[in-house]
């Protein structure tokens, strides 16, 4: 049955381990680079200082509680939306998996940038706001396609999820800067 509007906000709620991955880095982040400060041949860091390993397994564990609370929300609540799994160990599977692949992602953007001469925290639009979410995407499709086809298969929630990361990473970006979490707005 085709419901737009549950559809959109399914996709919305169900992604938000993804998009909550990166701003939750922010927080834990700034100590060892995930590159360990090396440089590539072309003479560049292979990633930068904005890639480090507290922001990534910190990152990575605190959107994985935010998706389990969101899995015991809908369970409790007994809402419409699709679950994460059929118990609480392979829910945890999946929303772990999306925060590790968002910031994945986020780090393969960075390598990108990297290697066009962007240096850190250069505004690169698309480049910072798409790598994170395709790279989740793929992964989902990859490993957990039951619920990839349930959430994103109809293709209403692929549209929703891809049209409003980027202006809601800018978005998040422009707080994170007024709370003075962030250097730059974007
Ligand atoms: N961060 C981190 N580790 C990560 C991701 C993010 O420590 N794996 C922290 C860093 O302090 C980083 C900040 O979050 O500076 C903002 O992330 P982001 O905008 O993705 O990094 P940039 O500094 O802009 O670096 P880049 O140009 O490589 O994207
Ligand atoms: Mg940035």
């Amino acid at each position: 049955m085709v419901n737009i509007p549950l559809d959109i906000l399914q996709a919305f709620i169900l992604t938000m381990p993804a998009f909550a991955a990166n701003p939750l880095a922010v927080v834990t982040g700034g100590h060892a680079p995930m590159d360990f400060g090396k440089t590539f041949p072309d003479g560049r860091r292979i990633l930068g200082d904005g890639k480090t390993w507290s922001g990534f397994i910190g990152g990575s564990a605190l959107a994985s509680i935010l998706g389990l609370l969101i899995y015991l929300a809908n369970l409790l609540l007994g809402s419409p939306l699709v679950s994460y799994g059929p118990n609480l160990l392979s829910a945890f599977v999946l929303v772990l998996s999306m925060g590790i692949s968002s910031l994945a992602g986020d780090a393969i953007g960075s390598f990108v940038k990297r290697r066009i001469g962007l240096e850190r925290g250069a505004n690169a639009s698309l480049l910072d706001q798409l790598p994170f979410i395709l790279f989740t995407l793929a992964i989902v499709a990859l490993f957990f396609m039951p619920f990839f086809n349930a959430v994103y298969g109809n293709l209403i929630g692929l549209v929703t999820v891809v049209i409003i990361t980027p202006p809601m990473h800018r978005a998040v970006n422009i707080i994170g800067y007024k709370m003075k979490r962030k250097d730059v707005p974007w």
